[in-house]
């Protein structure tokens, strides 16, 4: 028995037909469906719209379906449009009338929402664990390279001394704070929304509270229009993952410059890296570059629901049917860049006498911050102390000269304070450990910053434990 024939006479037009069914997307869902047919039915039996008898008949189909559907044997059909349909056409050619009872007072408009938002619960819950490896992985990085000292840059240019793993710590944190997001996220999700109807709520007085507690929500919707209509709860998600995957892709760009030729700071292990059709001798960062690439997806999955949402009128519209595909490739996608970000960071060698060249062929001027710095200590206000030391650092250029190498009489040239003294800043682990502020590069800082993410990552157990 089709859906329509109540009220069509025709099947619909062949053109629509391909346009119309959601199942080879939607099947995905099937489990999250199963779940929440089995708790409805337990409230309908609960307040007697069913016997205990059909009940049991049920759950015992659904229970038969979901193996069918888990081994493989399940005959999907289009004509049954999305994973809804299908699952209760099964039910009714396995159990027969009491299969039409459980959709008694329920709309497909709460089940889809139900079904993206047990799903979800899963997904965050594996992306925050995914997260969190990925964080150890790259934290493991920073504490074998604490004492490595490395040109920090801006706007890809040499800019100070710092610590390589005050580097490899700027990449934790903005994962670390997904992680976050992913645990505020989970209060907005935990609402159970079943018993919203198809728009206006349940007018067989289900008990929506039972159903919360035994689909292991926390809480229920609260208003049955906003239950239907919505899909922020997606957009949250996405914008998760497409933040993540923005920072994963800088920091895949990173891992590139660093591991090229030019810089050599850094080797990629073998794993993550192809090699040339043509040119034997490469080395290609393909791993880190499809992670860079995979990234705009999931920033396009946003953009695409953000413009399915704009102008939909509330409450339910069969475009929030489009929904699905951008919210699975998000979470298929960051996951999996997510992995090869981990593993990278795992067998990640250091090169550090690339790195040591590197820091001492910058000629000194790399110091030229700490000669600032040192004018300022003797009381000079530092735009003046920046414009003089531009002005040696000017002069040592045109003289082809070190920092180091200029006498104290040339230094003396442009201001009257400068003594022996000066030569004490051409040392880079005193730099280093100059910037003693918390969240500086100064050894100790590092340590201490290795140490509150290690907390951080011991911390809380897994999102949702024990509720899916
Ligand atoms: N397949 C639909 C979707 O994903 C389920 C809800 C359909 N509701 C409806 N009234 N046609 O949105």
């Amino acid at each position: 028995m089709a859906l329509r024939d109540g009220r069509f006479e025709n099947p619909v037009s062949e053109s629509f037909g391909r346009i119309n069914p959601s199942i080879h997307v939607d099947r995905r869902l099937f489990k999250e469906d199963i779940r929440g047919s089995i708790a409805y039915a337990g409230a309908l039996g609960k307040n007697k719209i069913i016997s205990r008898e059909e009940e049991a008949l049920i759950v015992g189909g659904l229970s038969e379906i979901e193996k069918e559907i888990e081994e493989g044997g399940f005959p999907f059909s289009e004509e049954d449009e999305d994973i809804h349909m299908n699952v209760e056409r099964r039910l009714f050619e396995k159990i027969g009338e009491a299969a039409y009872k459980l959709h008694t007072g329920r709309s497909r408009n709460e089940q889809i929402v139900l079904d993206e938002m047990l799903y979800l619960k899963k997904a965050t819950s594996e992306l925050d664990r995914s997260l969190k490896a990925t964080v150890s992985a790259a934290l493991g990085a920073a504490k074998g390279c604490v004492e490595v000292v490395v040109p920090s840059y801006t706007h890809l240019r040499r800019a100070q001394p710092a610590s390589l793993a005050h580097l490899f710590l700027a990449y934790c944190h903005p994962l670390q704070r997904a992680r976050e997001r992913c645990s505020d996220y989970w209060k907005r999700l935990d609402r159970m929304p079943l018993g919203s109807g198809a728009v206006a709520g349940s007018a067989l007085g289900i008990d929506r509270a039972y159903l919360a507690d035994k689909l292991g929500f926390s809480g229920i919707t609260e208003n049955s229009i906003d239950a239907v209509s919505t899909r922020d709860f997606i957009l949250e998600f996405v914008w998760i993952c497409a933040e993540a995957c923005t920072t994963l892709s800088r920091i895949s760009e990173d891992l590139i410059i660093l591991s090229s030729e030019e810089f050599g700071f850094l080797r990629l292990p073998d794993g993550f890296c192809t090699t040339s059709s043509l040119m034997p001798q490469k080395a290609n960062p393909d791993a880190l570059e499809l992670v860079r690439g995979k990234s705009s997806r999931v920033t396009a999955a946003l953009v695409s629901l953000f413009t399915l949402l704009k102008g939909l009128p509330y409450s339910y519209d069969r475009d929030l049917q489009e929904d699905k595909e951008p919210m699975f490739d998000a979470a298929d996608t960051t996951l999996s860049v997510l992995g090869v970000v981990k593993g990278i960071f795992e067998g990640l060698k250091v090169n550090e006498e690339r790195i040591k060249l590197a820091v001492e062929g910058s000629g000194d001027l790399i110091f030229a911050t700490d000669v600032a710095d040192w004018l300022v200590r003797r009381g000079i206000p530092f735009r003046e102390a920046h414009r003089t030391v531009g002005k040696i650092v000017g002069f040592a250029v045109k003289e082809k000269k070190g920092l180091r190498e200029l006498s104290v009489g040339e230094y003396r040239r442009f201001c009257g304070l400068f003594d022996e003294s000066v030569y004490d800043l051409f040392d880079y682990r005193r730099s280093v450990d100059s910037h003693d502020v918390p969240g500086g590069t100064a050894f100790t800082r590092v340590r201490e910053q290795i140490g509150t993410l290690e907390k951080a990552l011991k911390r809380g157990e897994d999102l949702g434990a024990g509720s899916h």
